[in-house]
């Protein structure tokens, strides 16, 4: 019987290096392959900006930067979903038609946009929060906007992180995440985490798109985007006049 060396021979050392090496740029590659699967959550009575005005960044990065880019529109049917609040008395809106039902996503989703608008409120939500709760593991990032925050609070997303959200509804939406969010008010957009933005209202969902898009694919893309569309883009993150106008204050986790 042949004891192993304490230095093994040189050949298996190369092999070896030449495994790891391989196998590292496999790993790299892979890490910098950038999203090319886009998602957004639809419910009757969403905020047309809240997803048109990420869509329409990614929409513009499809056209000039990168042409893989892939939307899916889900929902609980395949039915056109509208933006008019039935609760308002009023037939003022549009509607957008879904790709994919809650119950069967695309399997490759790699980014979730979910939007807000007073369709939040509706009294039954589980299915839209389950399916968050659900596919966010085997997403690579979430953009959560406006009053959506309030659905990825319930989803358990953002408990014991930092999150924002719509201050004109931010009494409404800070009593969400069982008082496990620390509900940031001075804030244009929050990184909650590495994989999830928060946005602030409405508008906001632009430059909190903007930020990841700088983040993931660079700030060439994004200066090019925002001048394209002839956004006047908020880069500060703190940079939020709206707290004050409307009087949203930090809402802490509790003990
Ligand atoms: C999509 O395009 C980008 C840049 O154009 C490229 O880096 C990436 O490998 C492509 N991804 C796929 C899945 O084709
Ligand atoms: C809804 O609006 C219409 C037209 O303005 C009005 O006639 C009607 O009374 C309203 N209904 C309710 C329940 O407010
Ligand atoms: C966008 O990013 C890609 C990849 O880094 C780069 O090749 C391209 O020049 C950029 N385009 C603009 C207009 O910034």
């Amino acid at each position: 019987m042949v004891l192993l060396s304490e230095t093994p021979p040189p050949d298996f050392t190369m092999r070896n290096a030449l495994f790891l090496a391989i196998v590292c740029f496999i790993a790299d590659a892979a890490s910098e392959t950038p999203p090319t699967h886009y998602g957004v959550l639809v419910f009757p009575a969403f905020q047309l900006l809240d997803v048109f005005g990420p869509v329409d960044v990614l929409y513009g990065h499809s056209i000039f930067h990168q042409k893989n880019l892939t939307l899916s529109v889900i929902s609980r049917t395949l039915s056109p979903v509208s933006t008019v609040p039935l609760t308002m008395n009023t037939t003022f809106g549009a509607s957008i038609t879904p790709t994919h039902m809650l119950s069967s996503p695309p399997s490759t989703l790699e980014v979730l946009i979910v939007p807000g608008g007073l369709g939040t409120r509706a009294p039954d939500l589980e299915a839209e929060i389950q399916f968050i709760r659900t596919v966010f593991p085997s997403l690579r990032y979430l953009i959560a906007v406006c009053t959506g925050n309030a659905l990825v609070a319930r989803a358990g997303l953002l408990d014991g992180k930092k999150a924002t959200g719509n201050k004109a509804s931010w009494a409404w939406l800070t009593t969400h995440g069982n008082g496990k969010v620390h509900w940031v008010a001075q804030a244009r957009w929050v990184r909650s985490s590495e994989k999830i933005w928060s946005t602030s209202g409405v508008s906001a969902g632009v430059d909190g798109t903007l930020n990841f898009m700088e983040t993931i694919y660079g700030s060439d893309n994004a200066t090019h985007l925002e001048n394209a569309m002839e956004w006047t883009r908020v880069t500060d993150p703190d940079q939020d006049e709206f707290a004050a106008i409307w009087g949203a204050k930090d809402v802490l986790p509790m003990e």
